[in-house]
C-alpha cells in the first residue's frame, strides 16, 4: 500500500487491479469490504454502501462456460460474443415496448410458465426500417437477462466464402444452442436472398441450411432473435419458424422528443425544451439513428464555428432546425401546410410565428392551410 493514498483511493486502485486481471471474485471481495467499512471521509457513506450492495446482489452469478472469459469468439468476422450490461431501455412505441418487456419477463422467470406447461418464446423476429433500435433491443434484452449476446451477421456470412466459415459457424451455433445465451441473427434477409439466387454456389446453400436447421432445433428455453429490414423477402416457411414477429416502426413525435431529452449532448438534454420540441418536429419521418447523427453534426458544427469561449449549442441546433424547416417547406405549398399544421398542433405556433420561421408572410401560411383543407384563422 502506498503511503500517499487514502483509504478510498487505495480501494479504487486495488479494485482496478483485480478487475483488469479478470478476477470477478476478487472484485466482489474488495467491493464487499468497501461496502462493510466505508471510508470515514466518504461524502455519502450510506449511499455508497447501498449502491455497492445493490450491485453485488444484481451482478450475474459466475458461470463456468467456455464462452465466459473470452471477450470475443471469432468465427471469420461473422460473429461476435458480447456481454452487454446496463444497456438503457430503447425508446419504443408502447406496443413494441410491452412485447419486449414480455420477452424479458418470460425468460427471467421461466419456472412460472413451466408450472402451467408453458415455455418462454423461443425465436422472435424483429422487422423494421434501419436505425429504429432492433440491434439495440437485442443488446438490451441480453443485458436485462444478464446473458451473453452472440451476434451472427448473415449478410457478412453469406458473402464470406472462406473455407473456415462453415466450420466456425457450426461451432458457434452449436455452442449457442447449449450455452445460456441470446443468439442474434442480424441481417436475416440475407438468408432469404440467397435462397432464391440461383447463381449462388454450394457453400452458401450449405450455410443457409445450417442456419435453418439451427432455427428448427433451437432448444426450448433458449432465446433466438433475428432482425431484418425486409420482412417481405422471407418466405412463409421461414416466417413460420418464429413464434413472434415484432414490428419496429419509425418513431413518432413523442419518441423523438424523449430521445432528445435523453441526448448524449448535455447542452441539448438540459436546454429549456423549446429546441427539443422544434427538433422533434422537424425530424418527422427520421429514425432515431438519423436524428442522433443530425443533432451530433449540428452540435459539432456549432462548436467548431467558434474558436474559443462559450457556445450556445442548443441555440445553434435550433437554427439548424429552422434551416431544415425551410428546406422542408420550400418543396411545395402542401409541404408548408403540413409543417404548419404540425407546428400548430405540437408547438402551439401562430401563423405569424410560422411565417417568420419559414420565411414567408403569415398570409401565405393561412392560404396554404386553407388550400390544403385544414384552414384555421389563427
Ligand atoms: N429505439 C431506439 N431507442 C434508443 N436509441 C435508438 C433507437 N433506435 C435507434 N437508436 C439510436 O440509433 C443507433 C442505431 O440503432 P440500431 O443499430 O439499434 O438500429 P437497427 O434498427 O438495428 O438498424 P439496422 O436495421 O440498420 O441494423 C442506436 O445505437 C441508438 O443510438
Ligand atoms: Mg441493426
Amino acid at each position: 500500500m502506498s503511503e500517499k493514498l487514502g483509504y478510498l483511493e487505495q480501494a479504487l486502485v486495488d479494485i482496478t487491479r483485480v478487475a483488469l486481471g479478470g478476477d470477478t471474485d476478487g472484485v466482489r471481495i474488495l467491493s464487499r469490504r468497501l461496502a462493510r467499512r466505508p471510508p470515514a471521509d466518504a461524502i455519502h457513506p450510506l449511499e455508497l454502501k447501498e449502491e455497492l450492495f445493490a450491485l453485488m446482489s444484481t451482478a450475474p452469478a459466475r458461470q463456468v462456460s467456455p464462452l465466459r472469459g473470452a471477450d470475443e469468439v471469432d468465427a471469420g468476422d461473422v460473429s461476435w460474443v458480447r456481454y452487454p450490461h446496463g444497456v438503457p431501455a430503447p425508446i419504443l412505441n408502447p406496443s413494441v415496448r410491452r412485447s419486449v418487456d414480455l420477452i424479458v419477463a418470460e425468460h427471467a422467470t421461466p419456472q412460472r410458465l413451466e408450472e402451467f406447461g408453458l415455455t418462454p418464446s423461443r425465436a422472435v423476429l424483429f422487422v423494421g426500417p434501419p436505425g429504429v433500435g432492433k440491434t439495440l433491443t437485442a443488446r438490451y434484452i441480453a443485458s436485462e437477462l444478464q446473458l451473453p449476446l452472440i451476434t451472427l451477421n448473415l449478410a457478412s456470412l453469406m458473402s464470406s466464402l472462406m473455407g473456415q466459415t462453415g466450420k466456425n459457424l457450426q461451432e458457434v451455433l452449436s455452442r449457442a444452442a447449449t450455452e445460456p445465451c441470446v443468439l442474434f441473427l442480424d441481417e436475416f434477409d440475407a438468408l432469404a436472398k440467397s435462397r432464391v439466387d440461383e447463381s449462388d454456389v454450394g457453400e452458401v446453400k450449405r450455410l443457409v441450411n445450417v442456419v435453418l436447421q439451427q432455427l428448427d432445433q433451437w432448444p426450448p428455453g433458449g432465446l433466438l432473435l433475428a432482425a431484418t429490414n425486409h420482412a417481405q423477402l422471407l418466405d412463409p416457411a421461414v416466417h413460420r419458424r418464429f413464434d413472434t414477429t415484432l414490428e419496429f416502426v419509425l418513431p413518432g413525435f413523442d419518441e423523438r422528443l424523449q430521445f432528445l431529452g435523453e441526448s448524449s449532448i448535455p447542452a441539448l438534454r438540459e436546454s429549456d425544451g423549446t429546441a427539443l420540441r422544434v427538433v422533434a418536429l422537424v425530424s418527422d419521418g427520421w429514425s432515431l439513428a438519423e436524428l442522433e447523427s443530425w443533432t451530433t453534426r449540428a452540435a459539432r458544427g456549432a462548436v467548431l464555428a467558434s474558436a474559443e469561449g462559450p457556445v450556445d449549442i442548443a441555440h445553434a441546433i435550433l437554427l439548424s432546425a429552422k434551416q431544415r424547416a425551410r428546406e422542408w417547406a420550400s418543396d411545395s405549398p402542401q409541404k408548408r401546410a403540413e409543417f404548419s399544421r404540425l407546428a400548430t398542433e405540437k408547438l402551439g405556433w401562430t401563423q405569424r410565428k410560422l411565417g417568420e420561421w419559414l420565411g414567408v408572410s403569415h398570409v401565405t401560411i393561412g392560404k396554404d392551410l386553407k388550400r390544403s383543407g385544414g384552414g384555421s384563422d389563427a
